[in-house]
């Protein structure tokens, strides 16, 4: 009977590996926006007794295939949504049926897998010797994570233990970049800290914080930067900014969730001078280094604080190592690191190199075709991400994004920067190709002739 019933599962799981390597194959020929006609058959209402399996997978594989945007596939610009490499997503694949809780007793082996990418990373990243952390869903809790332990260790240092809350706690000021990501701000709030009492710094015309612009800081003071402005791709003058942290006694993080990976590449290198000085840092996996959603990790150049504020413990817990569950906030969680060891295993040094340096030289000619079309970008290619507008004519950039998604030749999307009114295109698909810009600019053209 069991043998029957584990059959029966490998045989489900055979079907739908097999559809999602159709649907691979497919992807280039589809259309990149979803069909959404047919959403509603996906709710054929609940049945009594169940559905065999090939039918349930029938019905997602065809209602629900048609309904998914193609950001697997190289014609995907929107957000910094990235695709999962070969190496990653098979993992993911065998990850499903192994169903691991990455810990030391419910998944040794995954959590080693966890353990040497997070190393990896920190290598890779140029980040201080003993630097550790955590994968999370994405940045937003990785940021959530990083913030709180640094509230944690800051109230520490005043002399506030942890667990004794913050009514009562000595009050602590955040510094911030204005152009800091959204999820940075959401994290502030989880965080139970103000952000009506941010201290803003301005930025330049790129993006950038603004050195000069930062206020006296004191060691009550946590500083949130950025490495990877999500319009413009700039990175925050992180050496200055934490000479001044380190002399403060101040806290230093910086989200980097798509940009830090900026600096494997040989000509953006010199832009991160400095990240090593940091106290935190947050990069996504799911992002630039394409493995599949969801994967986030949280870095802390003082581990021993991160576990501090996120350690578990339980009557019925055996006493193993530290792992996971005492560096992140949830308790049962997922294989997502392996994913990752996955990823980096496939591409190697040179791999995530020659990644990262795609998406610049593909973003770069994209910069300069569409200010050959009459478009401003008005930043320099710092990385992946393209904003532009048109001079004169701002309110048709929304139309034109509208009329590009609409075609399904590529997807990006609307944005506002700076006051001004534009679009914005993400370089993130490990399988965008020359061919695939081409078609991107031509739908363009296109649209802005229309
Ligand atoms: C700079 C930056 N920080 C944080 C985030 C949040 O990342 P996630 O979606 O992985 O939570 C994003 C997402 O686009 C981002 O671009």
């Amino acid at each position: 009977m069991e043998n029957n019933l584990l059959g029966l599962q490998a045989e489900a799981f055979s079907d739908g590996a097999n559809r999602g390597a159709r649907y691979l194959q497919q992807i280039g020929l589809r259309k990149v926006n979803a069909e959404l006609a047919r959403l509603s058959q996906l709710d054929p209402g609940l049945p009594e007794e169940g559905m065999d399996v090939t039918s349930v997978l029938d019905l997602m594989d065809s209602i629900g295939g048609e309904g998914t945007v193609g950001s697997a596939g190289g014609r995907y610009f929107g957000y910094v949504i990235g695709g999962a490499l070969p190496a990653a997503s098979a993992a993911r694949a065998l990850l499903s049926a192994w169903d691991q809780v990455a810990d030391e007793l419910t998944g040794p082996s995954v959590l080693e897998m966890e353990k040497v990418a997070l190393a990896w990373i920190v290598d890779l990243l140029e980040l201080p010797k003993g630097t550790s952390g955590a994968f999370t869903t994405g940045a937003t809790m990785a940021n959530m994570t990083l913030l709180v332990t640094a509230r944690d260790t800051l109230l520490s240092r005043l002399g506030h233990p942890r667990g004794a809350g913050l009514i009562g706690a000595p009050g602590l000021r955040i510094v911030a970049s204005a152009e800091i990501h959204a999820t940075v701000l959401k994290s502030v709030r989880m965080a139970g800290l103000s952000t009506n009492d941010i201290e803003w710094v301005e930025v330049d015309d790129q993006g950038r914080l603004c050195l000069d612009q930062v206020p006296e800081l004191d060691d009550r003071t946590l500083v949130l930067s950025q490495a990877g402005n999500v319009c413009s791709g700039a990175v925050d003058p992180i050496q200055g900014l934490a000479q001044k942290c380190k002399e403060a006694g101040a806290w230093l993080h910086v989200d980097g969730a798509f940009g830090l990976w900026a600096r494997l590449a040989e000509p953006l290198s010199q832009k991160f001078a400095g990240l090593e000085m940091a106290d935190s840092w947050v990069v996504d996996s799911h992002k630039t280094l394409n493995t599949p959603y969801d994967a986030g990790i949280a870095l802390c150049r003082h581990p021993e604080e991160m576990q501090a504020s996120m350690a578990i413990g339980a009557s019925y817990l055996p006493a193993t190592k530290p792992g996971p569950s005492d560096r992140a906030p949830e308790f049962s969680r997922s294989a997502r690191g392996a994913e990752t060891w996955a990823a980096l295993l496939s591409l190697g040094r040179k791999g995530v190199s020659d990644l990262v340096t795609g998406f610049h030289r593909h973003a770069v000619r994209i910069a300069r075709e569409l200010r050959a079309l009459g478009f401003d970008v008005p930043h320099e290619i710092h990385f992946n991400q393209v904003f532009a507008t048109l001079p004169g004519k701002e309110d048709a950039c929304a139309r034109i994004a509208a009329d590009v998604q609409a075609s399904g030749e590529a997807w990006f999307g609307p944005a506002v920067w700076q006051g001004r009114k534009g679009f914005r295109i993400s370089v993130s698909n490990w399988t965008t190709a020359d061919s695939d810009v081409d078609r991107l600019i031509a739908a363009i053209a296109a649209a802005k002739e229309h």
